[in-house]
């Protein structure tokens, strides 16, 4: 059975002494069970938040991690450091990585490949921009995008794998994809997993949807059939809200 994940995406927000605020209110919160919690935060309050959620069901999770072991890499972090202090998952491949930081498909191979290695949870990330999808392209540019990074993969590096969905135009934007195009879209991810593996496999894997998920649609939106829960970014920053998102499966 897939897993039902909610997670969220701090992204550059909050400092260290906001964030330990926001994590006491998220303990004092109910979440519906059977729900997997993730929040992804900045790198500087992760050691922290780990020590905060012990014992709870919070996972903490990195926004991002550096492809080498270690290295001449000014300001970067690798998946040892991340190990170490007890994060185990982390988000890959970003719009926000990719459009600012010119992260490119093939270096998130790298990425991938190297979270793998170090025994991590990869929540990777990928979508279309605008104008992909009024020409009608956002289908096969998906595909490219999962074909370029992931298609390398064998089929038990999948365990590792969850893939969130967020069209560029629907991010930060208030405006989110229909619960109809995201249904269409992630069974369309699904079809492109099992040209490459089998449908066993292509059923298996959990798919978000992120983009403007908010209490108010996330319920419609986790209906559809093939959306395993979202990837939140400015709804993740409130714990009320937060936890009405995690709570409307
Ligand atoms: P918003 O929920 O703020 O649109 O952000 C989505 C996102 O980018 C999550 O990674």
């Amino acid at each position: 059975m897939r897993k039902q994940i909610v997670a969220g995406n701090w992204k550059m927000n909050l400092n260290a002494s906001e964030s330990e605020e926001l994590i006491a209110e998220l303990k004092t919160q109910t979440f519906n069970d059977g729900v997997h919690v993730a929040i992804a935060i900045p790198y500087l309050h992760l050691a922290a938040a780990v020590v905060q959620t012990a014992g709870t069901s919070i996972n903490v999770a990195a926004q991002n991690m550096h492809q080498a072991a270690s290295g001449a890499f000014t300001g970067e972090v690798s998946a040892a450091m991340l190990e170490e202090i007890g994060v185990k998952t982390v988000i890959l491949g970003h719009s926000e990585r990719r459009a600012y930081f010119c992260e490119t498909d093939a270096l998130l191979a790298e990425k991938i490949n190297t979270a793998l290695k170090n025994e991590m949870h990869v929540i990777f990330c990928f979508g279309e921009e605008l104008e992909d999808r009024k020409s009608e392209s956002h289908l096969d540019f998906v595909a490219s995008q999962i074909k370029n990074s992931l298609f390398h993969l064998n089929e038990s590096q999948w365990e590792n794998i969850t893939l969130a969905y967020e069209p560029v135009w629907a991010i930060g934007t208030g405006e989110t994809a229909s619960p109809v195009q995201v249904q269409e879209m992630h069974a369309h991810i699904r079809a492109v997993l099992a040209t490459k593996y089998d449908d066993v496999l292509a059923q298996s894997i959990s798919v978000l949807y992120g983009g403007s998920v908010k209490p108010a649609n996330a319920k419609e939106i986790f209906a559809q059939k093939d959306i395993d829960g979202g990837l939140v970014g400015g709804a993740s920053l409130n714990a009320v809200d937060f936890t009405a998102i995690v709570n409307s499966f």
